[in-house]
């Protein structure tokens, strides 16, 4: 368990809060196995209805801590956190809300490609910056991207690594809505408060019908989980890694 993760349930909603301030709540293999754990046990609880991932004030999350990934780069043994995590992620049975504020890098982006309903403030920008960094898209992004954002938005989140607005996500149809930061805890969680509300047996089939079979997307994952291992190792991706632990703050 880390205590990086917070759990919380307020009646049939189950909360999932990243809470690591210090590192813009960038995830570790823990916080990934806590999230997934929460994931298939709500999943399997009738007590919940929803599940909301959550970040901290100004920071939902700045992607996989980068120093995991070069220590995979450097020869290091990766776990199968992630991957528990986006199968937990991809195949939830519960409707999934999102509220986030400020950072949102790489799986900060991409978590919300799998959520019902997100819910972001002005000062968000949406970031996935896998090329630069010599990677690929993750968690479905290849697949789901394009299908929301079309063919060149797709490109210009993904390969180009252009920041989304709030408001160019929810003009692209990424995201539900903006709200002020003030509001958006109140807004998401109300939001989920109706969710639950809904008769759940007729709300788990509609959903699963407007999001038809998951197995394409859960073998998405997989593939690009194989060319995401594969390029961890690629001298781009170890200069761009090793560029981000070594730089200087100015
Ligand atoms: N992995 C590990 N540590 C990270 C991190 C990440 N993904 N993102 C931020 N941190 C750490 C920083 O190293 C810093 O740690 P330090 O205080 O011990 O030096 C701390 O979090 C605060 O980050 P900082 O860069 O000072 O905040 P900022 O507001 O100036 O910038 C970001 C925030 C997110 C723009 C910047 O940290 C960043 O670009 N992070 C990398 C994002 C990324 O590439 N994620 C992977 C996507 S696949």
């Amino acid at each position: 368990m880390t205590h990086h993760i917070q759990i919380e349930r307020r009646g049939a909603v189950q909360i999932i809060r990243m809470n690591r301030p210090e590192k813009k709540n960038a995830l570790t293999r823990a916080m990934y196995a806590a999230m997934a754990d929460a994931l298939t046990g709500g999943d399997a609880d009738p007590a919940v209805r929803v599940h909301v991932f959550l970040g901290v004030p100004g920071a939902f999350s700045a992607g996989n801590d980068l120093a995991d990934f070069l220590a995979i780069a450097t020869g290091g043994e990766g776990g199968s956190e992630v991957w528990d995590f986006l199968l937990a992620l991809a195949g939830s049975q519960k409707p999934i809300v999102s509220g986030v504020d400020g950072i949102a890098v790489g799986i900060g982006t991409t978590i919300n490609l799998h959520c019902d309903i997100t819910f972001a403030t002005p000062r968000t920008v949406f970031r996935t910056p896998f090329v630069d960094l010599g990677l690929v898209p993750e968690a479905g992004s290849s697949l789901l991207a394009p299908r929301l954002l079309g063919r060149q938005g797709a490109f210009a989140l993904l390969g180009l690594g252009e920041g989304f607005s709030a408001e160019r996500a929810r003009d692209a149809g990424l995201i539900y809505d903006v709200v002020e930061e003030g509001r958006l805890e109140d807004a998401t969680l109300a939001a989920a408060g109706d969710i639950a509300a809904k008769p759940p047996e007729a709300l788990r089939i509609a959903r699963d019908l407007m999001l038809g079979s998951r197995e394409e997307l859960k073998e998405r994952i997989r593939i690009e989980s194989q060319h995401f291992r594969e390029r961890l190792t690629s001298d781009e991706a170890r200069a761009a890694l090793m560029a981000f632990m070594s730089r200087k703050k100015g």
